[in-house]
């Protein structure tokens, strides 16, 4: 009887083994696919904590490509993907808030002796075709560059991959090959109007009365004015500023290492941003800020009376040279009446 139960005590023991194995063995075939897939971006992710730079071994001679990634590029990604989309989006958002509150608020500023029909030859063909041709890269090279930064998020989801990656393909050629004329146009605009914007007492007193752009006053001022010339310098400055910081991208690694390669991003990104944003407020004032004043480029002449308005010191020394157009406004500037 002790046999026999000994026997059925070793056969239940033993089902209740394979029972056990059964049981387990569904979860041992399931132990790979519970294998946590993200291990070993975390194992990486330690490597980069421990080593702060991931780096392999290459047979190729330029030595910088063997480092796959390290702490300034990350941050550099942090700076493209994140902190610079912030900075345009507030920085140019902000801008045209401004301006469509203060159109609201002023308007265009008119012309308030209304049209002499007399005009005063303010900018020759050269200078305007530089202007217009440095304005025209400067443009193009905004928006291709704002695609850079905001195109992903903005337009592919419109677009769709095939027609953005075209688009964005054109828009690179064009972004750098118009660097070329466009750091022309700012070397020349430099030289050509240097002589007007070096600052003097007139600005102060334009300052202090705000440029008479609130209310009915029009200070004093000489061709530019301390508005036009702060426009001035920030183009000469950020303009010189994107420039280099755009040709060190261009032609990577002459002369620079990765950091100074990443630094030259972020400077071309911020002043980028910022430049468009003072940009805006300068072709706001040029059409629809102000009365009158388009025609100094359009045409090269303008309104007697706008130029009396905005810049009477200028305007006195010109009428001394004797340089105004006659009542019938043609194209070349003729001696006074
Ligand atoms: C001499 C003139 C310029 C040169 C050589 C130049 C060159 C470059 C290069 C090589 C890039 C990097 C493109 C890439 O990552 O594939 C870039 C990006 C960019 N550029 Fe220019 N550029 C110039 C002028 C301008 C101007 C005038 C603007 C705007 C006003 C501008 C705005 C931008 C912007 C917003 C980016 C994208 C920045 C980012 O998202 O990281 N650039 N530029």
């Amino acid at each position: 009887m002790t046999r026999l139960f000994a026997h059925l005590r070793a056969v239940i023991g033993a089902l209740a083994l394979l029972g056990f194995l059964a049981l387990a063995a569904p979860a041992g075939a399931q132990q790979p696919i519970s294998v946590n897939p993200t291990a070993s971006s975390v194992k990486e992710d330690q490597l980069l904590e421990q080593f702060k730079q991931v780096e392999g071994r290459g047979t190729i001679p330029d030595v910088k490509s063997y480092v796959i990634e390290h702490p300034a590029g990350r941050d550099w990604r942090h700076f493209h993907e994140v902190t610079l989309v912030w900075i345009g989006a507030i920085t140019i958002l902000a801008m045209l808030a401004l301006l469509v509150i203060f159109y609201l608020v002023r308007g265009m500023i008119r012309i308030e002796n209304g049209r002499s029909g007399r005009k005063i030859v303010r900018f020759s063909f050269f200078e305007r075709f530089v202007h217009w041709m440095t304005a025209t890269c400067f443009i193009i090279q905004a928006l291709s560059g704002l695609n850079i930064t905001f195109g992903k998020r903005l337009l592919l989801p419109l677009m769709g991959p095939e027609a953005f990656s075209a688009w964005s393909e054109w828009a690179k050629y064009a972004h750098n090959y118009l660097s070329f004329p466009f750091t022309l146009g700012v070397i020349l605009i430099f030289f050509m109007w240097i002589g007007g914007n070096i600052p003097n007492r007139a600005d102060l007193e334009w300052l202090k009365r705000g440029g008479g752009v609130i209310g009915h006053d029009h200070p004093p001022a000489y061709r530019f004015n301390a508005g036009q010339k702060a426009i001035y310098w920030i183009q000469v400055f950020a303009g010189a500023a994107i420039a280099v910081s755009g040709y060190i991208l261009i032609f990577p690694f002459y002369g620079t290492d990765i950091n100074a390669m990443e630094i030259a991003g972020m400077v071309h990104g911020i002043v980028a941003m910022l430049f468009i944003a003072v940009m805006l407020a300068h072709i706001y004032i040029g059409t629809i800020g102000m009365e009158g004043a388009f025609e100094a480029m359009g045409t090269g002449e303008v309104d007697l009376n706008w130029a009396k308005e905005h810049h009477r010191l200028w305007v006195e020394e010109e009428l001394a040279k004797g340089r105004t157009a006659p009542a019938s406004g043609r194209a070349a500037a003729t001696p006074a009446e």
